[in-house]
């Protein structure tokens, strides 16, 4: 008998557009009795990944246990326990000796003011008894979303089980968001899971992918060089590439030539917070920088932007630019932060930094195209 927790009949899985690799080498893992752990930014795909894989295989599992860790309620104590172990209490319950089962009671209940420091032996060791009683029926699998709002007390219990699991059929199957890109973010993750989980990074899909994941959505009618524009844009992020997409369609008047895509509110809140930090003046000059078509410190400079190098020097400290040393480009983390920049920013500065631009550019056109700009 198969039993899948939680999760309620789903009729189909998303689709999944790219990613084979990525799906090949889980597979393979999971096959061969290991687990993975799926990382990457925001809306990049963990989620809808995870799910796939976990339709595919969570058929070979006799339990399947989920949890979906959320940022709201990260800080209550044994939520993601409650989560994976809440509904399969009443199976496990007569095979945990009594104190055990008395403290993981207690911990999913809420009741009875259990923490880890008045319970921790018991509760550590009744969730290595729950999942080891589990195993004795068939295979488990624990599939657990978005690690990185797991709530510590969970995340502990967790991962003193995963240790002592070797040789038994529990296998997890998690994502956890992490932000930088060659960053060793998610080693802290994998203290949750069994040794030798295999962490695999996603990466951003191909242009032809955004066309396909855009059509799919139902925004298919974009003229080829706008979808150009979004996967430009949203860096291959399906999410932000969705947002795009959706803040195009939503908009009555499409951008003109040489003018950034809109950026939905629901998306500026991702690079803003950062771009706050920013001096009034260091602001100013990235909004030359975004509105100019291949920005360096010396147009900038030009622009009338005298402070440039310490201003995006600034900049690159808090994540916002991702200048290479030496190298006179100046280059935007992502793609959106320059774009969200364009969008938050008055008309009257936008037409500034424009005719700026149709001065200090060198190229005939594009001063024309800035000009064309500062004027409207
Ligand atoms: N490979 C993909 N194929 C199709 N849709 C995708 C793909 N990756 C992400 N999406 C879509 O993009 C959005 C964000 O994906 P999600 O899995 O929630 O990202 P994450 O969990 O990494 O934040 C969702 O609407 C999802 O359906
Ligand atoms: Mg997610």
């Amino acid at each position: 008998m198969r039993r899948d927790f939680q999760e309620p009949a789903r009729c189909r899985p998303d689709l999944v557009i790219g990613h084979e690799d990525l799906f090949a080498a889980a597979k393979d893992h999971l096959g061969s009795g290991g687990s993975v752990l799926l990382h990457g930014p925001a809306g990049i795909g963990k989620s809808t990944v995870l799910r796939a894989l976990a339709e595919e295989y969570g058929a070979h599992a006799r339990t399947v246990l989920r949890c979906s860790a959320t940022e709201s309620e990260s800080h209550l104590p044994f939520l993601a326990l409650a989560d994976l172990f809440g509904l399969v209490l009443d199976e496990i319950a007569p095979r945990l000796p009594a104190a055990q089962l008395t403290a993981l009671e207690s911990a999913l209940t809420g009741r009875g003011e259990s923490s880890l420091q008045r319970d921790g032996l018991a509760l550590r060791l009744a969730v290595l008894s729950a999942l080891r009683a589990l195993a004795t029926q068939g295979p488990v699998l624990v599939v657990a979303d978005d690690l990185q709002w797991l709530d510590p007390a969970s995340a502990e219990l967790l991962g003193f089980a995963a240790r002592r699991l070797e040789g038994t059929p529990v296998q997890m199957l998690c994502a956890v968001r992490t932000e930088g890109s060659d960053s060793q973010e998610y080693d802290r993750h994998l203290r949750a899971c069994p040794p030798g989980t295999a962490a695999l990074r996603l990466g951003p899909l191909g242009r032809a992918q955004v066309a396909r994941l855009l059509d799919h959505r139902g925004h298919g009618a974009l003229p080829r060089s706008t979808v150009r524009e979004i996967h430009r844009t949203s860096g291959g992020n399906p999410l932000f590439a969705l947002e795009l997409g959706r803040a195009l369609a939503d908009s009555p008047t499409p951008p003109r030539p040489g003018e950034p895509l809109p950026v939905p509110t629901s998306l500026r809140a991702l690079v803003l917070s950062r771009l706050d930090m920013l001096s009034v003046e260091a602001r100013r000059t990235l909004l030359v920088a975004s509105a100019g078509a291949r920005p360096t410190t010396a147009l900038l400079h030009a622009a009338g932007r005298e402070n440039a190098e310490a201003e995006c020097a600034q900049a690159a400290e808090l994540g916002l630019l991702a200048t290479e040393p030496e190298a006179p480009a100046v280059r935007f983390a992502h793609p959106l932060i320059s774009a969200a920049l364009y969008a938050e920013a008055p008309a009257p500065e936008r037409r500034a930094a424009h005719a700026a631009l149709s001065t200090a550019a060198s190229d005939p056109i594009e001063r024309a195209r800035h000009l064309a700009l500062a004027t409207t």
